[in-house]
């Protein structure tokens, strides 16, 4: 239900305590968790929209461990969500995209696992394009009283006890969900609050609109090519030619994505032959998302949610979106059309 049809105002805080009250024994940590995250990104945000100013746009001067540049601001939004994570004892372990190893809290008896992408599209943050963060969150499986053990993060994403995303954009938005439908939430900067826009987003069961980076077409499986080409010939009565949109920013043409409906794609290709994208913080926890939104999110053989992960930052071929755009798609990778 849309925040305009109604007469008064939700905030991010009101709204997690009101959806915890409806679960008879919540103990309230997942709901701290995700309050700690929205103070995180209401932090990076403001630092984002202020960043040519101060000076923190550019390299910072190292790589991270995918050999990517790291930007400052990667840097300021990873040290943000680790401190958010590490205050109220909640978390025992997290990953991040910018840490080589996984890293244990002081709290690790605390109940949940959190992965996490602290700037999602950093190479857009010099040119000044909506970049995001991504988070995961997973409760551990060994017992609290023991300290806990890499297996407890290596979960299938259909073992998630909340994702979701903030989107740096020409407004701030949080979107997540803990396994019944998906909210979001603007962020009100002359209060400084998030505001409830929508408690139950859809994605449309099909759009004309795909996003792919088509530069890096070689190496593509052979039905992506397929797709492609066939998305992109005259068919009125299919809404053929479909537009192309490619920011190059997950959380951003995702985001849209949610919002209009059509279908994003990172294949394998020449540079990536396994994809590029991180299973347990990009692919996961978007996935998650898109699913409770009513669409699909696949990694060309099945569910991306099923895959059984076997280290913390591997990577997966991805393709998400409206359900009709994403099952024609695995038409042409099962060879059908
Ligand atoms: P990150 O900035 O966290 O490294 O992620 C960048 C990712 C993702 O946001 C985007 O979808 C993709 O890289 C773009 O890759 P290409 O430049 O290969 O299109
Ligand atoms: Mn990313
Ligand atoms: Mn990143």
């Amino acid at each position: 239900m849309a925040q305009s049809k109604k007469n008064y105002l939700i905030t991010l805080e009101e709204y997690i305590i009101r959806s915890q009250n409806r679960f008879n024994g919540a103990t309230g940590e997942l709901s701290q968790l995700l309050r700690d995250i929205g103070l995180a990104a209401k932090i990076v945000s403001r630092e984002v929209n202020k960043a040519g100013i101060t000076n923190l746009l550019g390299q910072y001067g190292s790589q991270n461990v995918h050999g990517e540049s790291v930007k400052k601001l990667d840097v300021f939004a990873d040290d943000q969500i680790k401190s958010a994570l590490a205050r109220s004892g909640i978390v025992s372990m997290m990953i991040s995209e910018e840490s080589n190893e996984l890293i244990r809290l002081e709290s690790s008896s605390g109940k949940y696992i959190v992965f996490f992408d602290p700037l999602d599209g950093s190479s857009n943050i010099d040119v000044n394009v909506s970049v995001g963060t991504i988070f995961s969150i997973y409760r551990r499986k060994s017992p609290r009283n023991k300290s806990p053990k890499e297996s407890d993060a290596l979960q299938p994403g259909d073992s998630q006890a909340a994702a979701g995303y903030v989107l740096y954009g020409s407004s701030t938005m949080l979107v997540y969900t803990t396994g019944i439908g998906v909210s979001s939430f603007t962020l009100d900067p002359s209060i400084g609050e998030f505001m409830l826009s929508d408690d139950d987003i859809r994605i449309p069961e099909l759009h004309p609109q795909y996003s792919i980076n088509e530069g890096n077409a070689s190496g593509w499986p052979e039905g992506v090519r397929a797709y492609i080409d066939h998305i992109k010939k005259v068919d009125a009565g299919t809404m053929r030619p479909y537009s192309l949109r490619y920011i190059g920013s997950m959380v951003s043409d995702l985001h849209r994505t949610l919002l209009l409906g059509g279908i994003f794609l990172y294949p394998p290709n020449v540079s990536n032959p396994k994809g590029k994208l991180r299973l347990m913080y990009e692919c996961n926890p978007m996935g998650y998302i898109i699913e409770q939104a009513g669409g699909l999110a696949v990694d060309g053989k099945g569910r991306v949610l099923e895959v059984v992960p076997e280290s913390i930052h591997q990577t997966a071929p991805v393709y998400m979106g409206s359900r009709k755009n994403v099952e024609e798609l695995m038409e042409f990778l099962n060879g059908k059309k």
